[in-house]
This record gives structure tokens, sequence and C-alpha cells, in this order.
């Protein structure tokens, strides 16, 4: 039977415009009528020519909402001439996973459905995301147009009495109009897992984990679960009482699926015990990650990223392709810098959002990079990998035979150490947001603020220069302009402020803090108190209790 094609009427919604990560809403926002289908609509129509006979992943956290999602995105590529859809089973997949996918079958680009770290179920969010060919996240001039698309859209194209099974491993061919469209699920973890193999040493893992070295790896409930049962339990042979919340829940347990030491709070509790010599937690989608040592000790992803970038000679993937480069996002601690500097490799300073780091990479000048948000990543995809993150770690450790703590100290000796650390203040009025950013801006721009003094707790800073950072991509000469407050000091500290674009309602403040010590005596010290005079200062000179109304942050990391 050939299946109809049917344009339906719909109207514009505003506001369907994509932030740092996709369009992310509430769920009873996608849940409007048409309101989904609208922004999937004008995804495929902004893929102009390339999108009839095309290609696309599908898949996602596992979400509330997202098998509703993933029927309609069926229905519309179907009613858009796109010829085939690789939805992992259930419409399960990484973010990770999806970019893999991505670049393994060359596919025109694919759709992720989540909200990353953001609370899921029937009251929270849901996320709709775009990446391209690279397997990274769509640029800004893909998203513009997305968006420039929402404001005008009348019709989408749908096949509603298509009907595919999600959760059966297969193909599944419909005839639409004379054409055949083609489903095929598959398997959520198979090809990430093959991916992981070609770039670690499994067999080395695997006598680190067999040989008594206890890890802890949480998945809070988010989509890793079925991919660390695979990885850690059955191929790596971790006991499998090493692996928890590793069901994926479409509300994450109720739970912030956000590994950070508020919200994996439980993991930290666990692992302080001192019985694992090593803690992992992973997002919702399975980007993020936080790394644990003995005893909880923390690893800052700014510190993260610099040790990994230190030793990445403990890696078989990066023998083979060698080191091209290094980069952070711009609030990111300059730990990695030190590592740069000393192997004289290339170095980039990116705006905050993955998408900055894929064209450095097709280009061939970039090979690991990481964020402060817990992202940390490579060029073997175009996404930050959490689970990758840990598995680099381990390597790491497999290699050296060093403990995390120690690997740490070793580390700061060498280099000097960036204390780092973001206070976060979540869904703040907007209004007054705005406006203290709009204040920051004059002052930084003050032809007087270079030279200005400020006092606290016995120290002194003085100002060497202020923005509202810039980027120009050295690839495409493409420019994205104010990323975020920065206040540079004259001993190198800086301290930013920008808000999240990856929140679903009101404003998020964050406030970075990053300040280099070379003492080595210094160096076991709490980041909290090195950095307090440097805080203190930061919220005076941006008034931020005033303009927010918040005494404390909701999140400190
Ligand atoms: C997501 C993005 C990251 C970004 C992070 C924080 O995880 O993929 O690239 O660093 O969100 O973004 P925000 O705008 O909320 O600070
Ligand atoms: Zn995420």
């Amino acid at each position: 039977m050939s299946l109809k094609v049917v344009k339906v009427e719909t109207k514009v919604y505003d506001g369907q415009k994509p932030g740092t990560s996709g369009l992310r809403k509430a769920v009873k926002v996608f849940q409007q009528v048409h309101y989904t289908e609208n922004f999937v609509q004008c995804i495929l129509s902004a893929l102009g020519k390339d999108c009839a006979g095309s290609t696309l992943v599908v898949g996602g956290d596992g979400r509330y909402f997202g098998k509703d999602a993933v029927d309609k995105i069926i229905k519309i590529a179907a009613g858009n001439g796109v010829s085939k859809l690789l939805i992992g089973q259930n419409g399960i997949l990484s973010t990770p996973a999806v970019s893999c996918l991505i670049r393994k079958y060359k596919t025109t680009g694919g759709i992720v459905l989540t909200a990353s770290h953001n609370p899921g179920g029937p009251d929270n969010d849901f996320g709709i995301k775009f990446n391209c060919s690279n397997g990274g996240p769509a640029p800004d001039a893909v998203t513009d147009e997305i968006f420039a698309l929402t404001k005008k859209i009348t019709t989408y194209s749908t096949v509603p009495d298509l009907k595919c099974a999600i959760d059966k491993i297969g193909v599944q061919t419909f005839e639409v109009e004379g054409k055949t469209f083609t489903v095929e699920i598959i398997d959520s973890v198979s090809d990430y897992l093959e991916l992981m193999k070609e770039i670690f040493d499994f067999g080395a893992l695997k006598k680190l984990l067999q040989g008594g070295f206890k890890v802890l790896i949480d998945s809070m409930n988010g989509v890793t679960g079925p991919y660390v049962q695979r990885i850690f339990v059955q191929e790596l042979g971790a006991p499998a009482d090493n692996t928890v919340r590793t069901t994926p829940l479409e509300d994450f347990g109720g739970h912030h699926p956000d590994p950070n030491l508020t919200y994996a709070a439980d993991l930290v509790k666990s692992v302080a015990s001192g019985t694992y010599d090593f803690g992992a937690a992973f997002d919702g989608d399975g980007d993020r990650n936080m790394i644990l040592g003995r005893k909880a000790f923390f690893v800052t992803p700014s510190d993260s990223l610099a040790v990994l970038a230190a030793h990445l000679d403990c890696i078989p993937y990066f023998k083979k392709t060698g080191v091209k480069g290094y980069a952070r996002s711009m609030p990111t601690g300059a730990a990695v810098d030190r590592v740069a500097a000393a192997t004289k490799k290339e170095f980039f300073e990116v705006p905050t959002g993955w998408k900055y780091f894929g064209n450095l990479m097709d280009a061939g000048r970039l090979s690991l990079c990481g964020e402060e948000s817990f992202g940390t990543g490579s060029d073997h995809i175009r996404e930050k990998d959490g689970i990758w993150a840990a598995l680099a770690w381990l390597s790491v450790i497999a290699h050296t035979g060093k403990s995390v703590e120690d690997t740490l100290m070793a580390h700061w000796a060498v280099y000097g150490r960036n204390f780092f650390t973001r206070y976060d203040y979540e869904n703040c009025a907007a209004d007054p947001c705005n406006e203290m950013i709009k204040k920051l801006e004059e002052l930084v721009a003050s032809p007087t603020f270079p030279g200005t003094k400020y006092s606290n707790g016995g120290k002194t800073y003085v100002v060497k220069a202020g923005d509202n950072y810039s980027y120009v991509d050295p690839i495409d000469k493409s420019a994205a302009s104010k990323q975020g407050i920065r206040v540079l000091f004259e001993d190198g500290s800086r301290l930013i402020f920008r808000l999240s674009g990856t929140g679903s309602s009101g404003a998020t403040v964050r406030m970075y803090v990053d300040s280099y010590e070379s003492d080595k005596s210094k160096h076991s010290a709490d980041a909290q108190d090195i950095l307090k005079p440097l805080v203190e200062i930061a919220l005076e000179l941006s008034k931020l209790k005033e303009f927010t109304g918040r005494q404390e942050p909701t999140v400190i990391t």
C-alpha cells in the first residue's frame, strides 16, 4: 500500500531559537499542537536540496516525550522525501553515539532528542538538536536558518498513516507516494562499542579492572546505562555492582542527571567511603563526565583536560593519529594552555558550546578539547563524550600505575595549578540578569577600567583588560560576539560572567573564577579557600547579589 503525504496547516510559534545545544524547552511547550512538528519541519527544510534522498540518524536519551518525538520525526521525514532513518532501538542513543553513527555511515546528519543534563518527565524539559554530516552540533549559520524558517512556517509535510515499530531491531520499508522509505532500527550500543575498541587498549583496561582496581560508574539513570553495562561489565569485566543507576528512566528517577558535586552527591558519598579507586558519572545524554579519585578526590573538568592532554601517549588512538592541537572553551580554566605551550602544540580558545570545536577538528588542527561544564572529548567524534573520558582516564592509570590524586599532584608539580571554580545562580528573573550583564559590559569597556585595583582578604588584583568576548573561527571566519564578560588581571587570573544558553526558563548566571598558582606548597589547598578573595571581588564588581536577589549560588563546581 502506498502511503500518502499530507500537508498540515500550522501557525508560527515564537521563540524556537536553538540555544547552546539545540531547542530546549519544557515538555509542555513541545506538547503544544504542531510545536514539535514545526521545528522538525524547519530542520528538514533547512537542509534544502540535501533533504530529499538523505539518510538521518535519530535517537535520544530516553527521556519523557522522546518516543512521541521519534514517531513525529519518522512521519515528517517520510513526508519530506528523506530516504532512510537509522534509529536507536526504542529511540535510545547517547549523544556521542549519534555523532559516531553519523560519521560511520556518512549520513546527512542526525536529530538528537535530549535536554542533556536537565531533569526529565512531564513537568520538566525536552530538547531537539540537529547535528550535521560531520557528526557535530549544527553551527550558528545552520541554527540561524532553522530559526528563520520557524518564523515563517505555514505548513508541514507528514505521513500520518505510517506506523513503525521502534522496539524491533531490523529494517522496515514503506512505500510513500511511489518511493521507498526505509527505517532501520539499530542496536543502541554496538557501533559505539566498536569505536571505543579501536581507540583504547581494551586488554590493558581489562587487566586494570580485573586486577583489583575498583571503579564506581554512575549512569544517573540516563542513556549511558546500557553502554556502561556492555562496556564496563560485559567487555571489561568489572563486577556488576561497580555500576549504578544503569537503567534509563524517563524522569531520571526525579533527579538532575548532571554529573557534578551537587547533583551526583550520591556517587561522591560512595566513593568518599574509600572503597573505590575511581568514580565516574555521566549526564542524561552521555556527553558529560565527572571524574573522582579515591576518597572522592575531585578532578575539575579543566584539570581533567590538561592531564589527558599531557598523557595522550597512553591511548593507542593518538599514537595512530598524532596529536594535532588542543582547545578549551573561553571560561574553562587555563590549565591546558600550559600543556600546549610545553608540548609546542597549537592551542585554541573558543566560545562556550561544543559546536565551536568542530571546524578545527574537521581541518585537522585539533585532537583534544574540553569545557569546564564537564565536557571532554576528542576528534574521534564531534561531540563531547562521557564514557570516552572515563576510559581515557583509566588508560592513563593503567599506563602509569598512578592513582588519580597522584596523577594530579605530579601534573601540578610540573605545570603549576590553575585553581578554578564556577558559581551558578539558576532560574533567576531574566531582566535583572540582562541588566547586570549590560552594566558589566559598560564597566569593562570603560577606558579607566584597566589599572583598577580590587582588594579582598589581603590580596590585591589589578585589572589588565576586560571585554565582552568575541570569536572569529580560524577556519571559516564566522564570528560570534557577546560570549561573556571577561575581567583579566595582571597576574593572569580571570573572572568571567555569562548567562547560560542551555536553560529552559528564566536566566542562569554563571560566574567563573580562574587563578594560577606556581607555588607547590599551595597545590593541595582547597580551591574554595584559595579563590575566596577573588570570588568576593567578583561578587562586588558585578553587584551580583543585588541584581539576582540571591545570597548564595545554586551550584558550585
Ligand atoms: C552543553 C554544551 C556545552 C556547554 C554547556 C554549558 O553541555 O554542549 O558546550 O559548555 O552546555 O552551556 P551553558 O550555556 O549552559 O553555560
Ligand atoms: Zn549532555
